[in-house]
């Protein structure tokens, strides 16, 4: 198959992001460039999605032009575009899959649909020493927690996933009951940083189910109790609970991951989404892996949370396949969306 060049547009939440990939294998990806609206939102405590998609508006041409530039390429040597089509906020979504078959119908190419978290499994793809098919993946972000067998590009089966809030989305609660700003889930990991470990016991929920699912909402509940008992903790008390919710979430992601990899008698584990970015997490999970000779994956950090970079890689290896091409003009975007229904 010939060379091709994907541009690649993700924006399903609260960060556009456009990036440049060759399915060239010296290429790979050549340039992308991210606008986060994290302090755009920070003023509300949480996404807005009104406020989302105006700003997706804004962006979008800036830095797809800002791509190009970095990168020496031009519109016109763009062989496909490939966007996030869901799950995510529907009006940002639009924004991202408007423009860029929109774009695509002008140059006369087609359009590869993404799905956001293929995006997420795949991503550990760009780093330096990429895993191979099959592994097993760890993916936490901000909305899922799932534990999956990758066989292939398309080619994933799920193993495990939680029952009520998604590690990313505890993380973000739990940071708001101790009033750090959203989203809160590096700023809990700074904080549970000068915690004391054992102080403040909270429950693992599910560690012994028997099976791969997670439920983490009663840990957040665990938080606020804790938080009332003691009525305004200080610095150190708030430090203390950071650190004893961490390692709560820690200890069952880790127990999970590693009886996922172990059952599946691969030994390769691929931690993807947001979450993946929380050093305790990789602190232990290599800890772990080591004694079982497993060898654990992360995407690079800046690819971790959302980005441009996996979508025109996800993009860009269903385009080689063949897989989800489609021809520029019509398209619908999918807000929910269940990966198990954007198979091969
Ligand atoms: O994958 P992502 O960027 O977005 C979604 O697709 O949801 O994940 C965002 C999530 C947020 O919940 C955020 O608080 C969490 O990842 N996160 C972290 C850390 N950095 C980001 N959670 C724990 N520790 C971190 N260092
Ligand atoms: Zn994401």
């Amino acid at each position: 198959m010939p060379v091709m060049l994907i541009l690649g547009i993700e924006s399903s939440c609260d960060e556009t992001g456009i990036a440049l990939y060759s399915t060239d294998p010296d290429g790979g990806l050549l340039a992308h460039a991210l606008h986060s609206q994290i302090v755009m939102h920070q003023a509300y405590g949480g996404v807005v999605p009104e406020l989302a998609s105006r700003d997706h508006i804004r962006r979008v041409v800036p830095l797809v032009r800002k791509v190009l530039a970095e990168s020496g390429r031009s519109l016109s040597e763009v062989d496909a575009i490939a966007y996030t089509q869901g799950p995510g906020l529907a009006g940002a979504l639009l924004v991202g899959a408007a423009f860029a078959e929109g774009l695509a119908t002008a140059l006369g190419v087609p359009t590869v649909p993404v799905h956001h978290l293929e995006g997420h499994l795949l991503s550990p793809l760009l780093s330096d020493t990429p895993p191979r098919f099959p592994f097993i993946a760890l993916l936490v972000s901000g909305g899922h927690s799932q534990l999956m067998r990758v066989a292939g590009v398309g080619a994933y089966q799920l193993l495990g996933e939680t029952l009520d809030d998604a590690a990313g989305e505890a993380f973000d609660k739990t940071a708001k009951l101790l009033g750090l700003p959203y989203p809160g889930g590096a700023a809990l990991a700074d904080l549970a940083a000068t915690g004391r470990p054992g102080l403040v016991k909270l429950p693992r929920p599910m560690l012994n189910s028997g099976n791969l699912d997670f439920s983490f909402s009663g840990l957040k509940t665990a938080v606020l109790i804790k938080v009332r008992e003691i009525g305004t903790p200080d610095e150190q008390q708030r430090a203390d609970i950071a650190r004893g919710f961490q390692d709560a979430i820690v200890e069952v992601l880790v127990k999970k991951s590693m009886r996922a990899v172990m059952d599946s008698g691969l030994a390769q584990l691929v931690v993807a989404g947001g979450v993946g970015a929380n050093q305790e997490l990789r602190r232990q999970l290599d800890a772990q892996a080591a004694k079982a000779r497993i060898a654990v994956f992360y995407p690079k950090l800046e690819f971790c949370t959302d980005n441009g970079a996996m979508i025109a890689l996800a993009g860009g290896l269903r385009f080689a396949a063949g897989m989800s091409v489609k021809p520029a003009g019509a398209f619908a975007v999918r807000p929910r969306w269940p990966l198990a229904d954007a198979l091969a």
